[in-house]
């Protein structure tokens, strides 16, 4: 490791991180204890990280919110993004740039049916982007109608007020209100916790949709977002037939589909877009954390010609989109995104990511039979989670507590996992895995051995 790693220095770098870092999602009163740091990871490489004391970890959660999808150290991708920051840094997004025209086509070029690009740097921002879209088309083009958005129970879009307010989380939502109108909830899809006593579970909870449609009234609902698997608010992978039915609901009464990919994209799930796997048409598809690993900021907001050609009108001079994202200008993030794509097809890390993630599930499906504490294993590609119950036959959630207590014996293994983390009062319950898409076997083995070392010891 490098200088500033030494213990001395390193120690200072602590102090200052006590002193002043106000980190994210997180209660800080146990750092006033000189007992209690902050976790600083200085290093990394592949799937493994290392933290201030040198301790090593293998990471199976991409940078701990399922982002780093080519792994840490990827010197190619430092190097583009240097040669690009050396030749052109930054201009804004009202004029174009080398590498963003190139990612928009490389991106493109994935997303049969797609047209546009529009850049900025979060997965709120994006989300946020479709929103104002949505709202502007009904001003533009519904005489102020179907300017309603809905979202689903459980998923989540982002950190905003306004993305807030399409959030399924209450935990996250909680406190910060109030909120804008016309966001509207539809039930989640979850057939593990199920709301309806049916054969066909996918249609009936899509069929939900659309009963929240007729009692809003359709010509209110101007657009739905969803996320093709629910990532933070538990790993829900939708029921069969349940997405099919979502396409025709949406087609029925005019409802622009928002398929949020932030975590599903660049190849998350196996496929470039989660929705792939569903043969699903959407109208705007956001994505963010995979789009360039983390080695610089960057979220696409992508849409159709159809939806684009609304914002056409050379007669009106407040139709265009009038939005401007300041460091959506920055060059740094599609010259990174270049390379990230360009790994995952080099590396046919979408194939690696199919087989790995059937690996995860056969892993984990073998510590349900071994560990009764786990009632439903869900996943798909390398996003995987595991819902920990005190009770399989009444599913009570375990003890927020106790699975933290399995995420804190994992990492004292050395193996960084997540759970559903201040989300849904009472089932903050899922243990989540979601490495790198180049982990191998014996990665997955470890991390999920050292899962059933935590589940013994902590349940016995
Ligand atoms: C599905 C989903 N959408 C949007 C976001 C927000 O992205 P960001 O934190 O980049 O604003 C997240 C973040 O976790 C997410 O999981």
């Amino acid at each position: 490791m490098d200088g500033y790693t030494n213990a001395n220095d390193i120690s200072a770098v602590i102090a200052a991180d006590k002193a002043h870092v106000w980190h994210h999602l997180s209660q800080h009163k146990g750092y006033e204890s000189p007992d209690v740091d902050p976790r600083i990871i200085v290093e990394g490489k592949g799937l493994r990280v290392w933290d201030a004391r040198g301790k090593e970890y293998i990471d199976a959660v991409s940078g701990a919110v399922w982002t780093v999808n080519v792994g840490y150290g990827r010197t190619s991708i430092a190097d583009a993004v240097r040669d690009t920051l050396v030749k052109m840094n930054y201009f804004a997004g009202v004029g174009g740039s080398v590498p963003a025209a190139l990612f928009a086509e490389r991106l493109i070029s994935k997303m049969p049916g797609m047209s546009r690009v529009y850049y900025s740097n979060s997965g709120s921002e994006a989300n946020e982007k479709v929103y104002k879209m949505v709202r502007q088309i009904s001003h533009k083009h519904h005489g102020g109608k179907k300017w309603k958005i809905l979202y689903r129970e459980r998923d989540y879009h982002g950190t905003t007020i306004g993305t807030l307010a399409t959030s399924g989380q209450a935990e996250r939502a909680a406190q910060y209100g109030p909120y804008p109108d016309g966001f509207v909830m539809v039930p989640h899809c979850l057939e593990y916790r199920k709301q309806w006593d049916v054969e066909n579970y996918g249609e009936r909870a899509a069929d939900a949709i659309e009963e929240v449609i007729l009692r809003e009234g359709p010509d209110t609902v101007g657009a739905i977002v969803l996320e093709p698997v629910t990532a933070g608010g538990g790993v829900i992978t939708p029921p069969e037939g349940y997405w099919q039915r979502v396409q025709e609901i949406c087609k029925k009464y005019n409802v622009l589909l928002h398929i949020d990919e932030v975590v599903c994209g660049l190849g998350r799930t196996g496929t470039w877009f989660g929705y792939q796997h569903y043969g699903i048409k959407p109208d705007f598809v956001t994505m963010a954390k995979g789009v360039a690993s983390g080695y610089a900021a960057i979220s696409c907001t992508v849409t159709t010609e159809e939806v684009f050609s609304l914002f056409k009108d050379a007669g009106d001079t407040m139709s265009y989109f009038r939005d401007i994202s300041t460091f959506g200008g920055c060059t740094a993030g599609p010259a990174a995104a270049l390379e990230n794509m360009r790994i995952i097809e080099d590396e046919d890390l979408l194939n690696n990511t199919l087989k790995m993630g059937a690996r995860v599930m056969d892993n984990l499906n073998a510590l349900m039979d071994k560990h009764k504490v786990i009632g439903d294993v869900r996943g798909k590609g390398l996003f995987c989670g595991a819902e920990l119950v005190a009770d399989r036959v009444t599913k009570e959630p375990m003890d927020e507590k106790k699975v933290m207590a399995v995420v804190a014996d994992c990492n004292a293994q050395g193996v960084i996992i997540g759970m559903t983390n201040r989300s849904l009062p009472g089932l903050n319950n899922t243990l989540c895995l979601s490495p790198a898409l180049i982990a191998t076997a014996d990665d997955i083995d470890q991390i999920t051995g050292a899962i059933d070392k935590a589940l013994t010891k902590v349940f016995g």
